[in-house]
């Protein structure tokens, strides 16, 4: 096959690159491993940020988001049994979607196959040649036979565990990696929320996360061990953990308990691969990057790389420039590392740090009572909270816009 850009993975950033490209009339084909069925049943985060949000709606993949999204002005950090609410949108003028990430898949692959464009599902990618040169290839499989994709360009879309990044030399990456001692253990719930807004909790037994999905399914989460065994957590035993670390002294608040739909454990880490570009080959999202989801930031990241790397892209059809394919990792980069600061962040302020260490105890508290308490340290979290600006190179006001060069020897076909 044949095509200009080949994506790999039809997760939010191989399906929103999909579909920004389509738009600016630039072929591409997506290699999906898994079934149709299984992308789109996959629970996975809901949050999406402002920016996100609004690429969305100008795009057209947000009919249903906007129909069937919960919107969330503030959220509520819970520490010594005293909710603090903050109010995130009067401190930015921005707010926040609920909007679960395997409905926004669904969205986009029922947009994807309207366009007529190539979406192959369980075709998996084993394995990527001349990623330097000027016709890239990707080695897939594909109704038991094995085939090549011939493209100008590759986008790694494939998320952690997929084969683009391992196809790149390792002396030609930097992995930037940190492992939290500690993990989730999150349950979709049959029960309305017990809040109108996201409860983070702090609490001498370890972090809890009161999230939703619709007004009839919730979503929570609580801090375990990395190796927790998810046998020693019957239900019961999970709603007992959630009631004692959301509990406050409000005689009036009570935490609503349904049927458990989901239940998992997920590692909490974070990675950073630079650069995230070798030869015609471009990373985006958990092919890059991880980050813990205290922040909410993983969906949301893949979306601005993607945002990023079609501006690129058709600026180099265009114009034959490569500039703004050679800022590419460079300029998410920028970004990545700000999201992971305040994700480590949150992390490290409200998690229970397993070897219980009282200095660092006392200095989560003082985090916690500057972040309540003064309203400067409360707009700079709601700013990292809603998402940064979205920063798309070739857009008005984007400080990275270099003053075209002369053509390389790149020029597209
Ligand atoms: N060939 C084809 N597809 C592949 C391959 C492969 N070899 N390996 C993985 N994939 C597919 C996966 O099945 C998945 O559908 O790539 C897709 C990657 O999607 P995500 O993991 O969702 O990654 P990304 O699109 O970067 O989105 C990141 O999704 O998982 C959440 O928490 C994560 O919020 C973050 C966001
Ligand atoms: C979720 O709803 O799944 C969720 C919400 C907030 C987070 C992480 C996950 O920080």
């Amino acid at each position: 096959m044949r095509t200009q850009v080949g994506i790999v993975g039809a997760g939010p950033a191989g399906l929103v690159l999909a579909h920004l490209l389509h738009r600016r009339g630039i072929d591409s084909v997506v290699l999906e491993r898994q079934s149709r069925e299984h992308i789109e049943r996959r629970i996975r985060a809901g949050v999406l940020e402002h920016g996100t949000v609004d690429l969305l709606t100008e795009v057209g993949l947000a009919d249903r988001l906007h129909r069937e999204r919960m919107v969330h002005r503030g959220l509520e950090v819970l520490y010594d049994g005293v909710g603090h609410r903050i109010p995130l949108t009067d401190l930015t003028g921005r707010e926040l979607t609920i909007y679960g990430q395997h409905e926004l898949v669904k969205d986009m692959v029922a947009a994807r196959l309207e366009t007529g464009r190539p979406l192959l599902f369980e075709a998996p990618a084993t394995g990527g040649a001349e990623l330097a040169g000027p016709r890239p290839v990707v080695h897939f499989e594909y109704e038991g036979r094995s085939r090549t994709l011939e493209c100008d360009l590759i986008a790694g879309c494939d998320g952690f565990h997929g084969v683009c990044r391992p196809a790149i030399p390792t002396t030609e990456l930097t992995v930037y990696e940190h492992d939290y001692p500690y993990a989730w253990l999150g349950i979709l719930a049959q029960a309305p929320p017990s809040s109108d807004e996201l409860i983070y909790a702090q609490h001498e037994r370890g972090f809890a996360l009161h999230s939703m999905r619709t007004p009839k399914i919730t979503r929570l989460y609580l801090q375990v061990a990395p190796d927790e065994d998810l046998a020693g957590w019957p239900d019961e035993r999970v709603w007992a953990e959630l009631r004692t670390r959301l509990d406050r002294h409000d005689p009036a608040w009570h935490l609503s308990e349904g049927p458990v739909l989901d239940k998992a454990v997920t590692a909490l880490r974070s990675v950073v691969t630079a650069p995230m570009q070798y030869g015609r080959l471009f990373l985006a999202g958990d092919a890059a990057h991880i980050v813990p989801a205290t922040g909410a930031k993983g969906l949301n990241l893949a979306v601005a790389d993607v945002a990023v790397l079609a501006a690129a892209i058709e600026d180099w059809y265009g114009t034959g420039n490569t500039a703004l394919l050679d800022a590419y990792s460079r300029t998410c980069l920028a970004r990545v590392w700000q999201v992971q600061h305040f994700s480590w962040w949150m992390t490290s302020t409200l998690h229970r740090s397993p070897d219980g260490d009282p200095f660092s105890r006392q200095l989560q508290r003082a985090a916690l009572h500057q972040l309540t308490g003064s309203r400067a340290a409360a707009r700079a979290f709601a700013e990292n909270y809603v998402g940064l600006p979205l920063v798309v190179p070739g857009s008005a006001g984007d400080p990275l816009t270099p003053a075209p060069i002369g053509g390389t020897s790149h020029d597209p076909p």
